[in-house]
């Protein structure tokens, strides 16, 4: 074991000057309001009325890298027929009638330096709302609170998940 210290130890400081040098530009900027988004899509109708999974829209959340954001083709699936005339609805299907995917916003971004997934920790039977607040309520997504190093150590040691650089930093 005593023979790999020096390995680890540089490792370390690999890792800690990698992130130093990225990390500046890299800074990221927390949102703290919801971002202005291309479509006036209210979370609160489809999920707390219509009552859709979240996984209906964000499909991939416990399977790969990204949660994802929703395909205008899963609209669609409603509102090739619902809402016509729905000034906000009629973007949807103007973006599906062009082909021209909808840029939404993103509201939590982690930088560059930074692994995280969905997986591990749809895995341990974390709620969306632990990170996200209650989305259910919002309109468009609106940041629950900065989602930084501070708030990723400060869950991982409350619950016994790693806190090594190494996990978190590439
Ligand atoms: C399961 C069906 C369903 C799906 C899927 C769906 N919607 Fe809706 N949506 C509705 C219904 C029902 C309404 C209410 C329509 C009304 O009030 O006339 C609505 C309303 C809306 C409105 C208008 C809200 C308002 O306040 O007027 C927008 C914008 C909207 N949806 C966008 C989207 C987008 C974007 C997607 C895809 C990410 C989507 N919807 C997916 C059923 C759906
Ligand atoms: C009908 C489709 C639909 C459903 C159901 C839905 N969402 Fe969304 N979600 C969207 C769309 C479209 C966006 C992009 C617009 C925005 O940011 O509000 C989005 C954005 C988000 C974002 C912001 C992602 C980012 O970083 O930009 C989060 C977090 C989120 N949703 C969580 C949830 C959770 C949690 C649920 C279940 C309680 C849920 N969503 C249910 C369509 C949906
Ligand atoms: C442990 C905290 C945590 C939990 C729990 C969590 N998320 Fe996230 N979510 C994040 C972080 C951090 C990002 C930014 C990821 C990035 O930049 O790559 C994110 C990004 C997203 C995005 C933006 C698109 C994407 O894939 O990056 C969506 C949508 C989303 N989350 C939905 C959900 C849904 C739905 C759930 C519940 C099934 C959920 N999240 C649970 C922390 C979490
Ligand atoms: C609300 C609590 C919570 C928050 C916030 C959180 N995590 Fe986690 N994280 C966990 C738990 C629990 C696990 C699962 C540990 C296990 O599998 O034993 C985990 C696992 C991980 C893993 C996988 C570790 C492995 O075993 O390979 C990575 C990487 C990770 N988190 C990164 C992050 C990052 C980056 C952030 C902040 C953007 C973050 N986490 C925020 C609770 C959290
Ligand atoms: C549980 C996940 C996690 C662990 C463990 C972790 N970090 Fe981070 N770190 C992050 C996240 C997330 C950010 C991005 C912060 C932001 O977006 O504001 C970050 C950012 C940074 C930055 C960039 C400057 C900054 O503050 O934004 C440095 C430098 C850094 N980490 C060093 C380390 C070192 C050294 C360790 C080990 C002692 C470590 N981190 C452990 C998640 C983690």
């Amino acid at each position: 074991m005593k023979r790999f210290l020096p390995l680890v130890l540089l490792t370390a400081v690999a890792i800690v000057v990698a992130i130093v040098v990225v990390g500046v530009s890299a800074a990221s900027s927390h949102l703290t309001e919801a971002p202005p988004q291309p479509v006036a899509f209210p979370h609160s109708l489809h999920v707390s009325d219509l009552e859709l999974e979240c996984a209906f829209c964000h499909r991939n959340a416990d399977k790969t890298v990204e949660a994802g954001l929703p395909p205008v083709e899963i609209c669609m699936f409603c509102h090739s027929v619902v809402g016509a005339g729905n000034p906000e609805i009629e973007k949807v299907r103007a973006a599906f009638a062009s082909q021209k995917p909808i840029d939404w916003t993103r509201v939590y971004r982690v930088p560059d330096i930074v692994r995280f997934t969905h997986e591990p920790h749809i895995r341990a039977q974390l709620d969306c709302s632990n990170c996200h607040g209650d989305v259910a309520k919002m309109t468009t997504a609106r940041p629950a609170g900065p989602l930084g190093m501070a708030q990723c150590i400060g869950c991982h040691r409350e619950r016994g998940a790693p806190t090594d650089c190494s996990y978190c930093h590439y």
